[in-house]
């Protein structure tokens, strides 16, 4: 499976900021192969964005999107409006589920009205620390990743529209990454998960929390994670760079 390094750009640059960044990005990145990167600006950079990445491998995302196609929903976006600036769009990020009271059953809507828009769908997941604690990490995870599903019906998505992104809460922006050890366990569990639920028979899973140029290679060395879903270091276009290049030799073959 080719790997997928995704920069969560999170509230982060101003629109000509941010066109500067994704000018760096896909030059610094340029290289690259075997390897499918994207860049996920706020929706207000999203044009401009598109517009500076026309020709190059780097691929734009939105961070969240609204479940209804249109309507009196101030201040939302839908996935309709979407079509067209982007191809990608997370939803269930953890800072949407905790700061903003996100549930399990709006992101299964989200996820839904995604697919339905011809979107590719990322689903973030992850347990807090008091979760791991108590050892409740894969009932947790499983109950976001059976709700999200089940918002899909009888309808079985399609292999490729579907990107699982496993963020333990306590590792996101902390520095405190999860081992490679950890990260495997949980991602290789979300792919069995996610098999029962949809039936994909390999769901690409990334791992995010932490990711930097100096932890990336160990965790993509492991088999289960395809990847990675970047915050604070996909604004360095540099940084950016080099987790991509982690992840071309290591899934190669
Ligand atoms: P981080 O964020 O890399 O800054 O920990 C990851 C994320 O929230 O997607």
């Amino acid at each position: 499976m080719t790997p997928l390094i995704a920069g969560n750009w999170k509230m982060n640059t101003t629109v000509e900021e941010g066109v500067t960044l994704a000018r760096a990005v896909a030059e610094a990145t340029a290289e690259a192969r075997g390897v499918a990167i994207a860049v996920l600006p706020p929706f207000t950079h999203l044009a401009a964005v598109r517009d500076a990445l026309r020709g190059t491998a780097v691929a734009v995302g939105a961070q969240d999107v609204f479940w209804e196609d249109s309507g009196a929903f101030t201040g939302e976006v839908s996935p309709l409006m979407l079509r067209g600036l982007c191809d990608l769009v997370l939803t269930g990020h953890s800072e949407r589920r905790h700061l903003l009271g996100e549930t399990d059953e709006q992101v299964g809507r989200k996820l839904a009205a995604s697919l339905r828009a011809g979107l590719r769908v990322m689903v973030a997941v992850g347990e807090t620390e008091g979760e791991r604690d108590r050892d409740e990490t894969f009932s947790v995870v499983d109950r976001q990743l059976q709700a999200a599903f089940a918002a899909l019906g009888d309808a079985p998505p399609n292999g490729s529209d579907v990107v699982v992104a496993y963020e333990p809460v306590w590792a996101i922006g902390t520095g405190r990454t999860a081992t490679p050890e950890q990260a495997e366990e949980v991602c290789g569990h979300i792919k069995v998960a996610v098999r029962a639920a949809t039936g994909i028979e390999s769901a690409q899973v990334l791992y995010g929390g932490s990711v930097t140029p100096v932890n990336a290679a160990s965790l993509f060395a492991e088999p289960s994670i395809d990847g990675a879903l970047v915050g604070g270091a996909s604004l360095k276009a540099a940084d950016f760079a080099a987790i991509v290049a982690a992840a071309a030799p290591a899934v190669a073959g």
